[in-house]
């Protein structure tokens, strides 16, 4: 007969988030009926600032309290409409609650309980089995295949939505891909952060942080910021293009202007005096040349959520040299992947679990995107907490990246020394390789 750890409670809770936001943590208790005991999970929900158009809806009060971001109404359908509807079920049968809040819902996108609310106890049900097997999350998840911690895709320097200054392109991470270990990898990423911040003062640039821990100083473009970095790599006695590969995320959803059809740089345009804005193919060639200019290896939302025809031609073009992640593109729908994959668009995807609403789901588009040579990156949200579930899901599915912001700030530093702890757990079965490489 299968254990049955039997869902008793289900609990949540408005929290605070690293923005200072309102979002939903619950709890949920289990009876093990093997020993008798009772377990909890406990598990907080992220929040994005850049988020795309097609995520599952997060759903806020809309009240005078918190400018309208409260969550009450999100936690209240948990503690009501979620709770009636699993009290009593198995925990184990992870796949089944996800469906049961799913079917509960009603809806496409959560609208009805909420992603926020659905995500919530998704993840805590999950915790509460961990912990009444006494397994790890990520052997949980995993099972017998956990091996391989994920290479960080560190965010060092912010702009975009996630600061105030003039940088238009949201993220510029580090990748430690020649690290011997995830461990010597995490001190790698953090030396080279260090000597950035030192580059910066002696420049008289801000050293002051964006949403995810990297500096937000005011440059005026990409290559302003990729030739800092490959600086402060040079300067912590590392190898830019060997040791240490770049990433990017555009988030240009946020720069495409509808009624234009353009990109518009509103910081470099700023900075330069005059209005800069690129079409698709400016686009595409920036792109192009920033890739020969820099070790760019990886571009994340490149182009905007809709532009189905740009990011065809992208993939035609940079695709067989360059990882290109869909985030607001695929949104962790595996619907959207589908279409994605059927038209050659992107080979990656940015797997945000609030950004579908329950684990299984997120789960299954990791598994759509491996089974169809599609990589698959686990990622924080801007808005975090010091839950470290995400850091356990890479290590459980083998994805092999992750993105978690800078070593810096509790809410992204959480999920590093997790996944050092399970380094250290995993002991010689633990392995740490560079993703781009074909094996
Ligand atoms: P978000 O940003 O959490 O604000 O959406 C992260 C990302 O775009 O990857
Ligand atoms: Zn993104």
């Amino acid at each position: 007969m299968q254990q049955y750890l039997e869902i008793r409670d289900v609990h949540a809770r408005e929290i605070l988030d690293s923005r200072g936001n309102p979002t939903v943590e619950a709890s949920v208790i289990v009876l093990n009926h093997g020993d008798g005991q009772l377990y909890e999970g406990l598990a907080d929900v992220p929040s994005g600032a850049s988020t795309g158009k097609f995520e599952a809806v997060e759903l806020r009060d809309g009240e005078t309290r918190y400018f309208g971001l409260g969550v009450q109404h999100a936690v209240k359908n948990v503690n009501e409409k979620i709770a009636s509807v699993l009290i009593g079920r198995n925990a184990l049968e992870q796949i089944l609650i996800d469906r049961i809040l799913m079917e509960t819902d009603g809806t496409e996108n959560k609208g009805n309980l909420g992603a926020n609310a659905t995500l919530s106890v998704s993840m805590a049900v999950a915790k509460a089995a961990a912990t009444a097997l006494n397994l790890s999350l990520y052997r949980y998840l995993g099972g017998i295949a956990p091996r391989l911690l994920p290479v960080p895709m560190m965010n060092i320097l912010n702009g975009g939505r996630h600061a105030a200054n003039t940088v238009d392109f949201q993220e510029f991470m580090i990748m430690p891909v020649q690290a011997e270990t995830f461990a010597d990898g995490l001190k790698i990423c953090a030396e080279i952060y260090h000597n950035l911040k030192k580059i910066l003062q002696d420049r008289n640039l801000s050293t002051g942080v964006g949403d995810e821990g990297g500096f937000a100083p005011d440059l005026p473009d990409a290559e302003s910021v990729l030739t800092l970095i490959v600086e402060a790599v040079e300067a912590a006695g590392y190898t830019p293009g060997q040791d240490i590969k770049i990433a990017m995320d555009a988030a240009s959803s946020e720069l495409y202007n509808e009624k234009t059809g353009m990109y518009h740089f509103p910081g470099e345009s700023k900075q330069k005096g005059q209005e800069v804005v690129r079409n698709t193919e400016d686009m595409i060639c920036y792109y192009e040349q920033l890739v020969e200019q820099f070790p760019i290896v990886s571009i994340e939302d490149g182009l905007a959520e809709e532009d189905w025809d740009g990011w065809k031609e992208l993939t035609a073009r940079l695709g067989e040299s360059v990882q290109l992640v869909g985030d607001d593109l695929f949104v962790t729908n595996t619907k959207r992947l589908d279409a994605g994959i059927k038209l050659q668009v992107a080979n990656a995807i940015l797997v945000k679990v609030n950004q579908i609403g329950t684990l299984s789901e997120a789960f299954e588009a990791v598994e759509m995107a491996h089974k169809n040579g599609y990589k698959a990156i686990i990622s924080h949200r801007s808005g975090e907490t010091e839950d470290t579930t995400i850091a356990d899901i890479a290590v459980a599915l083998n994805t092999g990246q992750i993105k978690t912001g800078a070593p810096c700030r509790s809410d992204r530093v959480a999920k590093y020394n997790r996944l050092l702890r399970i380094e250290e757990e995993l002991e010689q079965a633990a392995q740490y390789m560079e993703p781009f490489k074909k094996i």
